[in-house]
């Protein structure tokens, strides 16, 4: 049995969460969970409206989900603060500390397209469509580091279902906020501007696919991608795609920013494999962040037993 010595537990594990955050959104989170508690007194509407980001807030009524993968996940630190988010910086500290920008408050997302039910919805009316559920996922990212992620969320699907699609509805495309005030790295074209993805009907349609809302129990972090993202844990982490504004569905393959600013290197299905490397680098093993020695990366993120029926028949070096 491997017990652990002091110097394997970092300070991340110890060290309250709280101190962590960007310390502008901390104070902004308790102090919109007083007025929240001060609104509910006085039968005021509308607590947060027009407040800054609330990350930090508990979310409440979270189910268990048996989707979850029972491995040590990683430290809220490491989550919070090693991110890819080109719109607050390019670094990987950089999102954290330009969190403070991104206000999710008012924020609408609009559903739209081949549907009959299009609706533009307040993000607190979507976050209860369905029951929230914890599901604890291996995320690999194209740049080949690893994190397991205790997401909040709730499946795509019961979305899809929502807004019943109509039968020319083959894709969805998800786009991201555009406002370089509140994302300021939209002034810099290191991408195509808004940031967009998508998914065909049946990945997205998987139980697997979620529309995440939190982590670690609590509104999810600007950082991650507040107020909504999108999580696939079988692809890439490029695929999902943060604090979503438009949901549309479409009957041809949308473009997607990747695809567009490198389309060599990145596909549109960008299913994790370890037999597919990346031009410039292999994708056969992976650095789990935290960890010392590399891993070897599990086809489909080693979610192939749910996810490879998807793709059967499909040649996966060309369908990249
Ligand atoms: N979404 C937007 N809008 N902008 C981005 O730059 N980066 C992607 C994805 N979603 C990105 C995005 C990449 S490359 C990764 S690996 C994941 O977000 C990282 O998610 P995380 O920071 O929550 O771990």
């Amino acid at each position: 049995m491997l017990i652990k010595k002091p110097e394997d537990i970092k300070p991340s594990e110890i060290t309250p969460r709280e101190l962590y955050m960007n310390r502008r959104q901390f104070i902004l989170a308790a102090s919109a969970t007083a007025l929240s508690a001060a609104t509910v007194l006085n039968g005021i509407d509308s607590p947060f409206s027009s407040s800054p980001a609330i990350a930090g807030q508990k979310l409440n009524n979270v189910r268990k989900s048996s989707f979850s993968a029972t491995e040590k996940q990683n430290s809220f630190k490491d989550i919070t603060n090693y991110n890819n988010f080109y719109e607050l910086g390019t670094d990987k500290t950089d999102p954290a500390e330009n969190a403070k920008y991104l206000t999710t408050r008012p924020w609408t997302v609009s559903v739209e397209g081949e549907v009959k039910k299009a609706k533009t919805y307040d993000i607190d009316d979507l976050i209860k469509i369905a029951p929230l559920e914890e599901r604890i996922y291996r995320m690999r990212c194209v740049e080949a580091w690893s994190m397991v992620i205790p997401w909040v969320g709730f499946p795509l699907s019961s979305l899809v279902k929502l807004a019943e699609p109509t039968g020319n509805a083959k894709f969805i495309h998800f786009v991201t906020l555009q406002d370089p005030k509140r994302l300021p790295g939209q002034k810099y074209a290191v991408l195509d501007w808004p940031y967009v993805e998508g998914l065909r009907m049946d990945e997205a349609m998987h139980p697997l696919t979620i529309l995440s809302v939190g982590l670690y129990g609590e509104v999810l972090p600007a950082q991650n991608g507040a107020p909504i993202r999108l999580v696939v844990p079988w692809k890439y982490g490029f695929k999902g795609i943060k604090s979503i504004v438009r949901i549309r569905f479409v009957e041809k393959q949308p473009p997607t920013s990747w695809n567009i600013s490198a389309p060599q290197e990145y596909g549109f299905y960008s299913n994790v494999n370890p037999e597919v490397d990346h031009p410039r680098w292999s994708q056969a093993t992976e650095r789990r962040i935290g960890e010392f020695f590399r891993r070897k990366t599990l086809m489909f993120n080693g979610y192939g037993e749910q996810v490879a029926d998807l793709y059967r028949g499909m040649d996966l070096k060309k369908y990249y």
